[in-house]
């Protein structure tokens, strides 16, 4: 934003603040939930009329939850003309993979690696979110994790802090755009900060003991990138990070994001993570906990209530300091000015607009984009993919394959149920005489979105039927893996596997028709190590929203040509967990001689993932040659690297050619191999590209353990590849 615009928003702030008695200073350090979708525990009706009451007297700063022009008109003119001072809220929501039209979910977005799309689909979720009344979306999540037991792996870019960093940035430019006063701009929210990826055998809501290594240089890259991007609003998050809550750890959120980083937008509690200070042992009661949080830089309260009944009586008591509170107040008023809000408090309550944008074509074709770009071939042998046109008898099996709400996805609460296409109406377009048998069901009964999913483990119905149909086709598609709603917040999983009855049918299936086509529909990388070893060719379709079968049907019939990679490793089995490619090395990472046990390694298992980091499969075949680098970073701080790309296929194909780094020796030792580049690039049937990278300091460098960038000189290894297993290498010195 330019800076005169800055000032008189900084003026406008400070002579409204001067306006402000304590109470409704504290008022807008309050958010509650609204009154229709609940994310959390749900309040009861008394509850209701007392945030009624609260909005008219200036106590209610933002409102989550309440969507759609009407409901969120009727509540922001309490605002806006009952309070005295007549402030406006500004409504968050959940837009996490779109609002009512759903994107595919952000895991499987990542596997795009294609920023540009990424962002596109975050600006269409913010449009349809706009017209809907939204003005705040609670997204991204930048969270690394790398744990595919824990759920909200759905939700994230992976375990890589370098795509994770370039997804936060494209996300955050795609929700707020290039102007916050437009219409079709929401704000962001960076999340959860911090360490809420790394919970502790990847149980939900479980702490982070985590080194300053992988504090500083996996954990904030991303929030850091999303801060420079100019995201408007952090959340902290539920777990402890070293023994102190992220709700009221100063570290992070004084020294690091506002001090160090220099945010100036605010910083919203999780929900209700301020009164959770109390159960994780931090603060005796309501008070202290009130006073803890501010006095981090938790701004905002979430849905807990103490602010607003506690920091009244604190900064009386000289508990909270005055200065505190109006330093919160006015990182949030200058974000509603930023957005327009006082111009026109109903800037986003248009009805026509409303009716115009929500569900139209243009965001269901925006969808359908991510879509294809999110999928991932992960295995494609004796050509059994793409699927022929004419001439194939086809038998589509699995519960999934007709499921027209799972594909949704997890944050789907504006959504309309059931209303993805499925993978069987897809196909049905391609192939009128295709057949399908469900087989046994995955879930029973209705799933809600705070309820556990009960997963069918018993009832084998239409499980023979499925067999039967097998024996006589050509090929068969098993649509398998987890419900939308097994993956997402509270849905860590202790194992990896296909849930209930699938990989019995599987592998039933399998004896009596080898030609399989397995599409996964996941949440999370999952361990299935008997399907790679046996099924033909194997499609990661992740939870890709409302177009779904629309973008699966493309691929598996050939019209698209998948160049998705997965943004995170699949495991062989569970104990391998947490698995990742750029780790450290050991002592002794290699095994010195046959059956010998002195080295890092399982005795049962391999070290090897199942699939890495970075794999995809295309139909066009990709060969990477001529490695070189120009080593010339004595004289400009550029090292330069050079390769040829082919494709040596006859069909049109996007290839995603990375790059990774090894800093061989170093002062914090690195790890073995570190993503410092990547591009996506279609190239035509037989031909060939030279492809150029330039590394300088930011890809160069790394934090010590105090934080401080380093660049150290010395020895490097560079690799260029199609994913992260490449050993096609060449080695360099970096000399100042
Ligand atoms: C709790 C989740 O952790 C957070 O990500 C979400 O934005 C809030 N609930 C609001 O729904």
């Amino acid at each position: 934003m330019a800076n005169d615009k800055k000032s008189v928003i900084d003026q406008k702030v400070d002579s409204l603040l001067s306006l402000m008695t304590l109470e409704e200073k504290i008022g807008q350090m309050n958010q509650y939930n609204g009154f229709m979708d609940f994310t959390g525990p749900v309040p009861n009706e008394e509850d209701i009329e007392r945030k009624f009451e609260h909005i008219k007297k200036g106590y209610v700063g933002s409102i989550l939850n309440v969507r759609g022009v009407e409901e969120i008109r009727a509540v922001q003119k309490i605002a806006v003309e009952q309070s005295r001072l007549g402030i406006p809220l500004i409504f968050g929501f959940d837009v996490i993979h779109g609002y009512q039209t759903m994107s595919p979910i952000p895991l499987a977005e990542a596997a795009s690696w294609d920023l540009k799309a990424i962002k596109e689909s975050a600006r269409l979720a913010a449009k349809e979110a706009a017209a809907a009344g939204i003005n705040w979306t609670f997204a991204p999540m930048v969270d690394i994790s790398r744990d595919a037991r824990w759920g909200r792996v759905m939700e994230g870019a992976g375990e890589d802090p370098y795509l994770g960093s370039k997804i936060a940035t494209a996300r955050v430019k795609g929700f707020q755009g290039d102007d916050l006063s437009d219409k079709e701009s929401i704000i962001a929210c960076a999340k959860h900060f911090a360490a809420y990826g790394f919970p502790e055998s990847g149980r939900e809501y479980n702490n982070a003991d985590l080194g300053t290594s992988t504090l500083y240089n996996v954990v904030l890259p991303p929030f850091q990138a999303a801060n420079s991007a100019g995201v408007r609003t952090f959340m902290n998050s539920f777990n402890q990070l070293n023994g102190i809550p992220a709700t009221a750890n100063s570290f992070l959120l004084r020294d690091i994001l506002k001090e160090k980083w220099s945010f100036d937008g605010f910083v919203v509690s999780d929900w209700g993570s301020v009164a959770e200070l109390i159960p994780h042992g931090y603060a005796r009661d309501a008070s202290i906990a009130s006073k803890l949080a501010v006095n981090a830089g938790t701004d905002m309260d979430m849905e807990s209530y103490f602010y607003l009944n506690e920091l009244v009586k604190l900064v009386n008591d000289d508990q909270v300091n005055t200065s505190t509170i109006n330093d919160a107040v006015r990182r949030i008023l200058k974000v509603k000015f930023e957005l327009g809000l006082f111009d026109n408090p109903y800037k986003y309550c248009d009805k026509n607009l409303e009716k115009k944008i929500i569900g139209s074509t243009e965001i269901a074709s925006g969808a359908l984009d991510m879509a294809l770009k999110s999928v991932v071939l992960l295995k494609n042998e004796n050509q059994t993919l793409p699927l022929k046109k004419k001439g194939q008898k086809v038998l589509l099996v699995g519960a999934l394959a007709s499921d027209k709400d799972s594909p949704l996805g997890n944050w789907r609460a504006a959504a309309i149920e059931n209303s993805a296409v499925s993978i069987l109406e897809g196909m049905q377009q391609y192939d009128e005489n295709l057949i399908y048998s469900k087989g046994p069901e995955l879930i029973l009964g209705k799933t809600e979105f705070a309820k556990e999913v009960q997963i069918n483990t018993q009832d084998r119905f239409g499980m023979k039927e499925a067999i039967q149909a097998a024996k006589d086709v050509d090929v068969v598609v098993m649509v398998l893996g987890e419900h939308g709603l097994q993956s997402g917040e509270g849905r860590s999983r202790s194992r990896l596997d296909l849930p209930g009855l699938q990989q019995e049918l599987l592998e039933k299936v399998f004896k009596v028709n080898r030609n399989i086509v397995l599409v996964l529909n996941n949440g999370r990388p999952l361990a299935i190590p008997w399907a790679k070893k046996n099924i033909p060719a194997i499609v990661e379709a992740w939870q890709l929203g409302s177009q779904s079968g629309n973008a699966v049907a493309q691929v598996l019939y050939g019209d698209y040509n998948p160049s998705g990679k997965l943004p995170m490793t699949f495991p062989i089995s569970i104990g391998q967990v947490p698995i990742y490619y750029n780790h450290k090395s050991t002592g002794r990472p290699n095994l010195p001689s046959a059956d010998f046990v002195f080295w890092s390694h399982y005795q049962d298992e391999s070290n090897e993932p199942l699939w890495a980091f970075g794999h995809g499969l295309s139909y066009s075949k990709f060969e990477y040659t001529d490695l070189k680098v120009v080593n010339n970073y004595s004289t400009n701080g550029i090292v330069k690297v050079e390769l040829t790309l082919t494709n040596n296929s006859n069909r049109k194909g996007k290839e995603v050619v990375q790059l990774y780094l090894k800093d061989k020796f170093s002062k914090v030792v690195r790890p073995v191999k570190e993503l410092k580049g990547f591009q996506l690039i279609e190239l035509a049937p037989n031909t060939s590209i030279q492809v150029k990278f330039e590394l300088a300091d930011r890809e160069l460098g790394f934090y010590d353990n105090e934080g401080k960038w380093f660049i150290e000189q010395g020895d490097f290894e560079v690799y260029v590849g199609g994913s992260s297993s490449t050993d096609l290498s060449r080695s360099f010195k970096l000399l100042n």
